[in-house]
């Protein structure tokens, strides 16, 4: 529980003779808070759209300094995960709070692993979707559909329900994907390998058929892991705050789960990942780099250099160097160092970061300006890559959801500044 400082805002309104007094609390790291909740009671409302100053509730999960480039989950920088630790490793720190014994992450593993087969009946599901369906609107499908399935672990105050709900979505999220993925390509699904590592496995559902096996590349295997621990939480982002929402609602975890991946799906989000690598094929060539730095600066022009920028990070994204670190590793390994994509992302950047617009802004490459290359360059078409995001942010969803659901909540339900017409009566249709 956040402390309450001893000192106090006071608010001072115009016309209004007693300043109110507002707490203010402090958490263990970040800026301090202030209390604006009772404020309602005196007959206002506090205004910020977007909740760019707003801190929507107490969470001690993921600490971000965006002036510093600093990202923590449960205390432990992200570079020092990605280098020592592994993905399901991080979703069991997420989850519980502290790392696992050497035990409790073998335990760990291996309940995520039984976990991993969806019901048959699921597979018939795929079939309504047309083939060329985007994996995303499949994914916002079939994961809301997951509520269907377990009536048995649906009561969300039983603290063991929600547990297994956690351990089934982490588990299930890559078999969907990949069905996602089978699907489009008019494949047959090909069932998880529980003898796998969970990256292992997700890159062998993907490329597998019944007629050859896939031989799976240690270092891709690797580098996939990796990304999904990039991906898998960032405190109180738009679809975690979105989970957050459905969730204080009392809906089950998979329903609000697929409101979380609708909200990932935007282009400002999840979608950057894809939206990167179809502006870079939209610029085609180094040349044409400084035509559309111009189009970013433009005022006028909607355009703007996707994987740039974040909301909260106003320094390089943590994430985004070890991504540019693995994405070499990567590329090492195939032989495609002199990818042109890769050579243009890199060009794009030298320029970004030297040019007076985006420096005064302070936009810098962030998680997804990458994460595209690595995914292309490991054969995943560009239209899984939000998915491959939803299925990293899984923990992190589901952690914030729980973390809610534990302790006391209030249904999230903002209010408005209302700017339309004032009350009137109902005209007659004969009389307009
Ligand atoms: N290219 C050109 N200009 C930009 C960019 C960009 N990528 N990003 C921000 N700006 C400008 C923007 O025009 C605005 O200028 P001005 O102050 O003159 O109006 C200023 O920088 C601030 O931008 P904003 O839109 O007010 O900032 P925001 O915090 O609301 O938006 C963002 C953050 C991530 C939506 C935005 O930077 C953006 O659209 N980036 C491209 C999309 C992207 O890469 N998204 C992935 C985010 S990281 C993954 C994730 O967390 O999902």
């Amino acid at each position: 529980m956040a402390d309450q400082k001893s000192k106090h805002a006071t608010l001072a309104i115009d016309g209004v003779d007693t300043p109110i007094e507002l707490p203010i609390y402090s958490g263990s790291l970040g800026p301090d808070v202030i209390d604006v909740s009772k404020l309602t009671g005196q007959g206002y409302f506090t205004y910020d759209p977007g909740f760019v100053s707003t801190a929507a509730c107490e969470s001690g999960i993921t600490y971000i300094d965006g002036d510093q480039g600093i990202l923590l989950h449960r205390g432990y920088p992200i570079d020092q995960l990605a280098e020592k630790s592994d993905y399901l490793e991080l979703c069991y720190l997420l989850l519980n709070g502290e790392l696992p014994s050497g035990t409790a992450k073998e335990e760990f593993v291996s309940t995520i692993k039984n976990h991993t087969m969806v019901n048959e009946q699921l597979r018939t599901f795929f079939q309504g979707f047309r083939p060329d369906a985007h994996p995303m609107a499949i994914m916002c499908g079939v994961v809301g559909a997951l509520s269907a399935f377990y009536h048995d672990s649906l009561d969300i105050d039983d603290e063991e329900h929600r547990k297994i709900t956690a351990h089934r979505l982490i588990a299930k999220m890559p078999t969907l994907a990949a069905m996602s993925y089978k699907h489009s390509q008019g494949q047959p699904f090909i069932y998880p390998r529980n003898d796998m590592g969970y990256a292992e496995n997700f890159l062998h559902m993907m490329f597998a058929t019944p007629c050859e096996e896939y031989k799976v590349s240690p270092t891709l295997a690797r580098a996939m892991d990796r990304i999904f621990l990039l991906h898998a939480d960032h405190e109180q982002n738009a679809s975690t705050s979105t989970v957050r929402l459905a969730g204080s609602t009392g809906a089950n975890p998979f329903a609000s789960v697929a409101a979380g991946i609708a909200a990932l799906w935007g282009p400002s989000h999840g979608g950057a990942n894809e939206a990167v690598l179809n502006m870079l094929d939209e610029i085609g060539n180094v040349d044409k780099i400084p035509e559309y730095i111009r189009k970013a600066k433009d005022k006028n022009d909607p355009f703007r250099i996707m994987g740039f920028g974040h909301r909260v990070y106003k320094n390089y994204d943590p994430r985004a160097t070890v991504m540019q670190q693995t994405c070499h590793e990567v590329l090492e390994e195939l032989g495609v160092e002199n990818d042109p994509i890769l050579a243009m992302a890199r060009e794009l950047e030298r320029i970004a970061l030297e040019d007076e617009y985006f420096v005064e802004k302070r936009l810098y490459p962030n998680v997804d300006f990458y994460s595209g290359i690595i995914l292309k360059a490991i054969g995943i078409p560009v239209e899984m890559f939000t998915v491959i995001f939803a299925t990293g942010r899984t923990p992190g969803w589901i952690a914030h959801w729980n973390e809610m659901i534990g302790s006391p909540y209030k249904i999230g339900r903002p209010r408005q500044l209302y700017t339309g017409s004032p009350k009137r009566d109902f005209v007659e249709v004969d009389k307009r």
